[in-house]
């Protein structure tokens, strides 16, 4: 089994790139035991699929912001029935949460942007997984954002949640993969989704900061709509322009 610092995740990831999300998937679960999906709630499913189709257990857990749609959570609980396997929700820390909204209210992230609320409700409740992980696997595509996530790599060293003497490695093996490319497998192997798709909503975050996009508009415009494309990420992932 290797460890971080014996795998050259450059190399690994210039060997990996053209292959599928699969192959992806199986050589990360391969090369890791202390490894997890993390598990939005939305597309991102096909993961859990992939995994369970070849057979390897994988952890899984998802950041519950106490934000999310009715629809989220009803589909979480109901993936975590469908396959069988445990989802670790991970949740805020309740002192600064209660902080935050006793000074701001609710809704702040109209006000001055999402990045203090997302810190608390996401990247604080993230580190702190991840801190036990090795290594964990995202759904994050390319095309997701033209933005910020251009080049997104299939294997790489995290940028942003590796710290000095510990290096976490970050797999996404949907990199590759366009929407189109999801949506055909959903379809073609009956993954379970979430019921939110079959009202306009593409991409799927937190209920008040995310809404259905129009034909043609980019997925990526029903998320923090009233903020530059730009600034559209929520500290979960360094971007990768
Ligand atoms: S976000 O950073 O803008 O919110 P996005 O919704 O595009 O991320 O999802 C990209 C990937 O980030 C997901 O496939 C998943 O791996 C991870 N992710 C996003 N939100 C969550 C969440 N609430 N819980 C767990 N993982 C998440
Ligand atoms: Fe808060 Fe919105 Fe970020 Fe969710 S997406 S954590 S509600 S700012």
């Amino acid at each position: 089994m290797a460890t971080a610092t014996s795998l050259d995740i450059p190399a690994l990831d210039a060997e990996l790139t053209r292959e599928s999300p699969q192959a992806i998937l199986a050589r990360a679960l391969d090369l890791y035991d202390n490894i997890a999906i993390s598990f939005s709630g939305a597309e991102d499913v096909v993961l859990i699929d992939m995994a369970h189709r070849l057979g390897k257990p994988v952890k899984v857990f998802s950041l519950d912001t106490g934000r999310l749609h009715p629809e989220t959570y009803q589909f979480i609980d109901r993936v975590r029935k469908h396959y069988g396997i445990t989802i670790d929700l991970m949740y805020p820390d309740a002192a600064a949460i209660e902080a935050l909204v006793a000074e701001k209210g609710l809704f702040s992230f109209f006000e001055d942007g999402h990045q203090e609320c997302c810190g608390i409700r996401k990247v604080a409740p993230l580190r702190r997984k991840l801190a036990t992980l090795d290594a964990w696997i995202t759904g994050q595509r390319k095309d997701q954002n033209p933005a910020t996530r251009a080049s997104v790599p299939v294997a790489q060293v995290d940028q942003a949640f590796s710290s000095e003497g510990r290096e976490l490695v970050k797999f996404n093996p949907l990199a590759n993969w366009t929407s189109a490319d999801v949506w055909m497998y959903i379809r073609s192997y009956e993954v379970p989704y979430n019921s939110l798709h079959e009202r306009g909503f593409v991409s799927i975050g937190c209920e008040p900061c995310t809404r259905p996009v129009l034909p043609q508009q980019h997925e990526r415009e029903g998320r923090w709509w009233w903020e530059n494309a730009d600034k559209k990420e929520c500290g979960l992932h360094a971007p990768q322009k």
